[in-house]
């Protein structure tokens, strides 16, 4: 241990996901059983950093946190301490805020920082690194897509509840011959609708990744029909896209450093559908249900050494680190490296290979080698 550590902050940042209130548990235990470290936590993220809002947190405040879904900190995605939104009349000017959030770390005699976030989190925190901020990350997103880990905590909840709704809308779709599309979250990656749609038994998944050819979706669901299955479940991320075509855009967030919200695909692939097959499709979009609940055992297990471990980089000196997962060890790689980069998936994933063995569509023909059409 470098000069030790006696007191020291943590937030949640971003869009929030189940597994947070059990990293801040394991945080929380792991100081003060360990090392005798209390523990401060800044409220909605980086805002409460930059306007001195906290709290401190005890283990007698952290009974009853494994199970509990959110966060017990509050969260926010609008808080880059570079371009802080702060509201003047009826506009929002963006200050530079940074220096006033080291200032408050260092008047409550804060030791080190660990932020728990996804990407944009991280992007902030790499940027505070340079700035002196002394911070180790956690990574958590439902969407998987931080780089350096190979999980973050929150994607198996959510991959559970999508999976758990394809379950129920299957029921209803063999009931009403129909073509059901389910949307997941997961913004520019496909590992939430790829997951769901392998766990759910979905027959088409529709992955950022792998714009879509519109005629072997309908094929797919022909070919469904000439053996007598009379109904088709789709499975498509929100980041979807037809080949040549674009994103559906749901919403600008102009206060958001990420500004972007994706959503809606679903609605257009239906209307194709309906159209190209003479068959009734019904959607049903899962949105922020996937952030939602308790975390499942898988994520509690991860955030908990996730959150005991960003305690032991804090002992050890290791500011600068972000926790991650290589394998079944954890590990820990520089948050610039996790900054501004995403993890997607590759069409050799052994996902997409289960996928293809299974004969799910995929959006591309089935006579075309999904590295060729990807190249094309
Ligand atoms: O990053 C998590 C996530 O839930 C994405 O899957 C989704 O695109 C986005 O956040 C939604 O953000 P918001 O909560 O601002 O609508």
């Amino acid at each position: 241990m470098r000069k030790s550590a006696k007191r020291i902050g943590i937030l949640t940042g971003g869009g929030d996901c189940p597994g947070l209130n059990a990293v801040i548990r394991a945080i929380v235990k792991t100081a003060e059983n360990d090392y005798d470290i209390e523990v401060v936590g800044f409220l909605d993220g980086y805002e409460g950093l930059i306007e001195n809002r906290f709290r401190t947190i005890r283990l007698e405040d952290v009974s009853g946190l494994l199970a509990r879904g959110g966060t017990i900190l509050g969260t926010s995605n609008r808080a880059d301490p570079f371009n802080f939104p702060v509201l003047q009349g009826e506009d929002y000017v963006y200050l530079d805020r940074s220096l006033q959030a080291i200032r408050n770390l260092e008047s409550l005699g804060l030791d080190a920082l660990i932020a728990i976030g996804g990407d944009g989190t991280m992007a902030a925190s790499a940027r505070m690194l340079e700035k002196g901020l002394p911070v180790v990350g956690v990574p958590k997103t439902i969407d998987n897509d931080l780089w350096g880990t190979d999980i973050t905590f929150g994607f198996d909840s959510a991959l559970s509840t999508a999976t758990e709704a394809i379950d129920k809308i299957h029921t209803t779709a063999q009931s009403h011959h129909r073509i059901m599309i389910v949307e997941t979250m997961g913004r520019y990656a496909g590992w939430l609708a790829l997951g769901a749609g392998l766990a759910g038994g979905g027959d088409i998944i529709l992955i950022p990744e792998i714009p879509y050819d519109i005629d072997s979706v309908v094929d797919q669901v022909r070919s469904r029909n000439s053996l007598g299955k009379n109904f088709s479940i789709v499975v498509v991320g929100e980041g979807a896209r037809p080949q040549g075509g674009d994103m559906v855009v749901k919403r600008v967030v102009e206060t958001s450093p990420d500004a972007v919200r994706l959503g809606g695909i679903s609605n257009q692939l239906a209307a194709q559908l309906e159209g190209l097959t003479n068959l009734e499709c019904r959607v049903t979009i899962l949105g922020h249900l996937l952030r939602g609940g308790t975390p499942t055992a898988f994520d509690r297990i991860l955030a908990t050494r996730f959150g005991m471990e960003a305690v032991h980089m804090v002992a050890r000196g290791e500011i600068g680190q972000i926790v991650v997962l290589q394998g079944s060890d954890l590990g820990s790689v520089p948050i610039r490296d996790v900054a501004g980069k995403q993890r997607k998936v590759t069409p050799d994933h052994p996902w997409i290979k289960t996928a293809r063995s299974l004969g799910i569509c995929l959006g591309n023909p089935t006579n075309v080698p999904l590295e060729e059409y990807l190249r094309n």
